[in-house]
């Protein structure tokens, strides 16, 4: 994973440099997307970058890349790192101008970055489930934003890992909102439930799609909020992100999630967004 892109441009990452004074660097003052890649080839590109031009016009910052050129260069970057399976992230920051809260000159160009990580599927815990804790939602209220500000995430994921646990669910009083880095959903009675497309979660590309394969599949699912007592009297308990796919949660702390094994309506999804990502991408 040798190349880059820094600022349009394909380049050994060795030679690569971001200024102290860049404003993701010293404000989180940006945007980024993470894009799965599966043999080489980009699942779900157009709705990352439309999402990625979204966050960015909703921070007040305008990328003048069009998605379509986007996407080339992350494909031949791709090519270049010859990448089969993992990842592509992007980022824009507002550039660099010397430290000051105001957002600097429309001229200042923003800093573009990309670069690929090779990362396999995540087979055995897609198929045994995992572990997490529940912790308060302590995040600003525009988590639809896919901003560079991830503290709140990062401090709920660490004391996941602390844990021994892989997903932090977080909740603001009574209600579930989403995980540290993935969306959540609970299966009662047949049904799926996941937290509405509001300000506070982030409107994940993984979620959208596993709603759009219920609807083609006859199966229920609500965009309707849950508590902590729905979270912890659930049939099924399972995310959903680029990373982890769709993934059974089999605890929750520390108590079986009914019959402590991955529930038939989660591995049915998990199953129906493999044969999705098959179809665009070829086997994986
Ligand atoms: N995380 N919620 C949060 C807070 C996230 O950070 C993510 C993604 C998701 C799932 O969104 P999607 O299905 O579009 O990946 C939900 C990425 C992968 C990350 O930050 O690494």
């Amino acid at each position: 994973m040798d190349f880059i892109i820094i600022n349009g441009e394909i380049a050994k990452r060795s030679s690569a440099r971001i200024d102290i004074e860049d404003r993701g660097y010293q404000f989180g003052d940006g945007v980024y997307e993470v894009v799965r890649v599966y043999n080489g080839k980009m699942y779900t590109a157009d709705e990352h970058l439309q999402r990625l031009h979204q966050s960015a016009e909703k921070i007040g910052m305008k990328i003048d890349l069009s998605a379509a050129s986007l996407k080339e260069m992350m494909g031949e970057l791709i090519e270049k790192n010859t990448l089969q399976t993992g990842i592509v992230y992007i980022q824009f920051t507002r550039g660099t101008a010397p430290r000051n809260h105001n957002f600097p000159a429309s001229n200042v160009p923003l800093t573009f970055v990309a670069y690929t990580k090779e990362l396999a599927r995540p087979a055995e815990n897609m198929s045994r489930g995992v572990e997490a804790i529940t912790e308060e939602d302590i995040r600003w209220l525009r988590c639809d934003i896919k901003s560079l500000n991830l503290l709140g995430n990062l401090l709920a994921k660490q004391k996941a890992a602390e844990a021994g646990c892989f997903e932090a669910i977080l909740h603001r009083g009574e209600t579930v909102t989403e995980g540290s880095h993935t969306n959540v959903a609970i299966v009662k009675n047949g049904i799926i439930y996941t937290h509405p497309a509001t300000n506070l979660i982030l409107n994940g590309i993984t979620r959208q799609k596993a709603l759009e394969l219920c609807s083609f599949n006859g199966m229920q699912a609500e965009e309707e909020a849950f508590s902590l007592t729905d979270l912890a009297e659930a049939d099924e308990v399972f995310m959903m992100g680029t990373t982890t796919e769709i993934m059974p949660i089999v605890k929750i702390n520390g108590q079986p999630v009914a019959d402590g094994l991955p529930g038939i309506v989660t591995l049915k999804l998990q199953k129906l967004l493999g044969d999705a990502i098959i179809k665009k991408c070829g086997v994986i």
